[in-house]
């Protein structure tokens, strides 16, 4: 651990980017070809995915914020006074600040991201503008198990943005069974996408202005930049789509012809119009999700959601 000049401590579990090559060279001989989206958030992929929460479509992160500014005060007081906060990707952690604002005495703020330097920025802002608050910022990916150090009181965590809909559901039941016996005395608060027309879910993933497009595409530029492949970025197009049986949006990157790449001393193949998968996005219904988060341990306490029924945030006691 170092501790910053900055105004918090930093804890680098050294996330990925020994195994980016090992992942893409796997993902890459199988017969449904897959880069999982834990790359997509290198610096470059955090900066897009900042301009892909402010697009017109992509409704889900200004609701959140929305239904986080009209009900921190009801979350606060569920929560309760001296608890420290632990979020999961946190990216530029601006929906904390809500909660923050209305938590009373809060005692910690653990920030988890996978992106090094966005963290970096992230936490000293915080550190800045809460100078009473112990910021910790863990460079690591959440999905594996984490050294947390040791609370001196509850612990509540925050999980934003649906990333929980990013897992399968064996993969969140999971992930959430675990932080309900890490975070034991304390909760978990989750925002989670509902499931809602299709146009307007397809909609926030086939954006007008091509920027889910290039952050997706972004995997194969990463790829080039480096792990020195040749992708040809322009031979790929992005393709996502809304599954109604499985009741997701799934995320790949289409070959646009019959082509090959190298990566690592190894030659790929594509067909034409063959995909690679790197995104799932499930979306719930409010019940749906209460259940899954029961089933994992934790007690469903109570739910916000917006007026149109977009989004929903939970708190889930553990
Ligand atoms: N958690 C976000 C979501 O599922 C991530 C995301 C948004 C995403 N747009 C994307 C991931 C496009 C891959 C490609 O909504």
């Amino acid at each position: 651990m170092t501790v910053g000049t900055a105004g918090f401590d930093f804890i680098d579990l050294d996330p990925v980017q020994e195994t980016f090559l090992d992942a893409a060279l796997d993902g890459l001989s199988r017969p449904l070809k897959r880069i999982p989206c834990r790359f997509l958030y290198d610096a470059r992929g955090s900066e897009l995915f900042e301009r892909i929460c402010e697009l017109p479509e992509y409704y889900p992160t200004r609701t959140e914020l929305g239904i986080l500014g009209a009900h921190a005060r009801e979350m606060a007081a569920l929560i309760g006074p001296d608890c420290e906060l632990v979020e999961f990707g946190s990216g530029a952690s601006r929906k904390v600040r809500l909660l923050l604002d209305a938590l009373e005495r809060p005692r910690g703020y653990v920030a988890i991201d996978i992106s090094r330097d966005h963290l970096r920025a992230a936490a000293a802002s915080i550190a800045r503008d809460y100078p009473a608050l112990r910021v910790t910022a863990v460079a690591a990916d959440y999905m594996q198990p984490l050294p947390l150090p040791r609370a001196e009181g509850p612990r509540v965590g925050f999980f934003p943005g649906s990333t929980i809909g990013n897992l399968g559901h064996g993969e969140a039941r999971r992930f959430l069974a675990h932080w309900a016996r890490e975070l034991a005395g304390g909760g978990m608060l989750v925002g989670v996408d509902l499931k809602k027309d299709e146009s307007v879910l397809n909609a926030a993933y086939n954006d007008a202005a091509g920027v889910t497009a290039e952050f997706n595409l972004n995997l194969l530029a990463r790829m080039n930049r480096e792990l020195g492949a040749d992708f040809d970025l322009d031979g790929f197009r992005h393709h996502a789509f809304y599954c109604h049986d499985r009741g997701r949006i799934e995320i790949y990157m289409e070959s646009l012809r019959a082509q090959e790449a190298s990566l690592g001393g190894r030659r790929f193949r594509f067909a034409e119009g063959e995909l690679v998968h790197t995104e799932n996005s499930h979306k719930f219904t409010i019940e749906e999700f209460r259940t899954l988060a029961a089933g994992a341990g934790f007690r469903p306490a109570a739910v916000w959601t917006d007026p149109a029924r977009l989004f929903s945030v939970h708190y889930l006691a553990a």
